[in-house]
C-alpha cells in the first residue's frame, strides 16, 4: 500500500534541475554537512548540500558526491570565509546557497542566496539571484533574521514577484511543517537541525547525543572569534562560563570577536584549534566526528528551535522522503 506517500510538487527552479522533493537539505558548515549527507538527500529526491569547507576539502566533497549520485548538488558559501578558490570549485556545482554578506553571485549556474530580512531578499533579487531563502530567527547556525520563519517569509514574498521562487527556513522538522510551508507558499522547505541530527551528518557522536537530548537553544555572538556574527547553539560550559545572566555576552569577548574579523578572512585551518570552554577565544568552529571530546563543552553546538521536537538520529535518505509525505 502507497497510499500515504503524496509527493508534494517542486517548484519550477527545482524541477528545472531535476529535484523530485521540495526538500533542501541546508549546507552546514565545517564538515557538518558533507558528501554522505548531501548524496543520501539528493538520492532520495531533495536537494543535498555541502557545506563551507577550506577549498581543498570542499572540492574533495564535492568530487565524492559527484563519485556517488548524478543527481544535482548544492554547495553553500558563507561570504566572509571564503575567496577565489571557494570559488572556484564551487563552478562545479549545480546550485550555489550564498549566506552572509553583500547577495553577489559567486559561480555558474543556479544561485540561491538565504536572507535574514526582507532588504537582504529585495538586494538579492535585485542582484540577480535566481532564488532566496527567508530564514528566521528560530534557524539553527548563525542567522541575521530577526524575525520568525513565517513572518519574514510572507513579507518576502509579497515584495517579490509572484512566480519568484522564495524557499523558507528556520523551524521545519516534520512532514506536517513542510506542508505547511508548501501551503504558505514557499518553493520549497530548507531544513538544517532536522538534518544535522542524521546518521551521515558530520556531527561528533557526543553532540549528536545532546541534541536528541536538547530542549533549549540560545541565540547569541559568544562564539564569534574571527566571525562575530550571531547564532544559535545549545547550552553548554562554554555558554554557562561566559554568558551574562541576562544572556549576553560580556563586552570584552564581544570586543575580542569585533577586533578579530578580519582573521575571519584568513584560509581556514584544515583541522581547527581545539579551545578550552574557560578560555575567552571561543570559534565558530563546528564540533565534528574525530574532534576532542572536550569541544562537546568547549565549542559551538549549532542547533535551531526545532531541537525541542526532534528525538532521534534519522537515516537521512528516509528522513527526506518522510517530509515529503
Ligand atoms: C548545525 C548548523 C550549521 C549551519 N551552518 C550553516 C552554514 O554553514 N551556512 C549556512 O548558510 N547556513 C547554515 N546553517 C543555517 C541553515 O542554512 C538553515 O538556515 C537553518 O538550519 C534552518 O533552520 P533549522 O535549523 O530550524 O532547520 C546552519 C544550521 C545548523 C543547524
Amino acid at each position: 500500500m502507497c497510499a500515504a506517500l503524496t509527493i508534494r510538487p517542486v517548484s519550477a527552479l527545482l524541477e528545472s534541475l531535476g529535484i523530485e522533493l521540495p526538500v533542501v537539505q541546508a549546507g552546514m558548515g565545517g564538515g557538518l554537512a558533507g558528501h554522505e549527507l548531501a548524496v543520501a538527500v539528493a538520492e532520495a529526491g531533495g536537494l543535498g548540500t555541502i557545506g563551507t569547507l577550506p577549498p581543498r576539502g570542499l572540492a574533495r566533497e564535492l568530487r565524492a558526491a559527484r563519485a556517488a549520485t548524478r543527481r544535482p548538488i548544492a554547495v553553500n558559501l558563507i561570504q566572509p570565509l571564503v575567496g577565489r578558490s571557494h570559488r572556484e570549485v564551487a563552478r562545479d556545482a549545480d546550485v550555489v546557497v550564498t549566506h552572509w554578506g553583500r547577495p553577489r553571485r559567486r559561480a555558474g549556474g543556479v544561485w540561491i542566496h538565504q536572507c535574514g530580512s526582507l532588504a537582504e531578499a529585495r538586494a538579492a533579487h535585485a542582484a540577480g539571484a535566481d532564488a532566496v531563502i527567508a530564514q528566521g530567527v528560530e534557524a539553527g547556525g548563525h542567522t541575521r533574521a530577526a524575525l520568525p520563519a513565517r513572518e519574514l517569509f510572507e513579507r518576502v514574498r509579497a515584495a517579490l514577484p509572484d512566480t519568484y521562487p522564495v524557499l523558507l527556513a528556520g523551524g521545519i522538522a516534520d512532514a506536517a511543517d513542510v506542508r505547511a510551508a508548501l501551503e504558505a507558499g514557499a518553493a520549497a522547505a530548507v531544513l538544517g537541525t532536522r538534518f544535522l541530527m542524521t546518521e551521515e551528518s558530520g556531527a561528533h557522536p557526543g553532540y549528536k547525543t545532546r541534541l536528541v537530548a536538547g530542549r533549549e537553544t540560545l541565540l547569541t555572538d559568544l562564539f564569534g572569534f574571527g566571525w562575530p556574527a550571531p547564532h544559535r547553539v545549545l547550552p553548554n560550559a562554554a555558554t554557562r562560563r561566559w554568558l551574562r545572566p541576562d544572556g549576553r555576552t560580556p563586552r570584552a569577548i564581544r570586543a575580542l570577536n569585533r577586533i578579530s574579523g578580519p582573521l575571519g578572512r584568513l584560509p581556514l585551518p584544515g583541522s581547527p584549534p581545539a579551545q578550552r570552554a574557560g578560555f575567552p577565544i571561543l570559534t565558530p568552529y563546528s564540533v565534528t566526528v574525530g574532534r576532542p571530546d572536550s569541544q562537546l563543552e568547549a565549542g559551538a553546538l549549532y542547533a535551531g528551535e526545532t531541537v525541542a521536537r526532534i528525538g532521534d538520529v534519522a537515516p537521512a535518505g528516509e528522513l527526506t522522503r518522510a517530509l515529503a509525505r
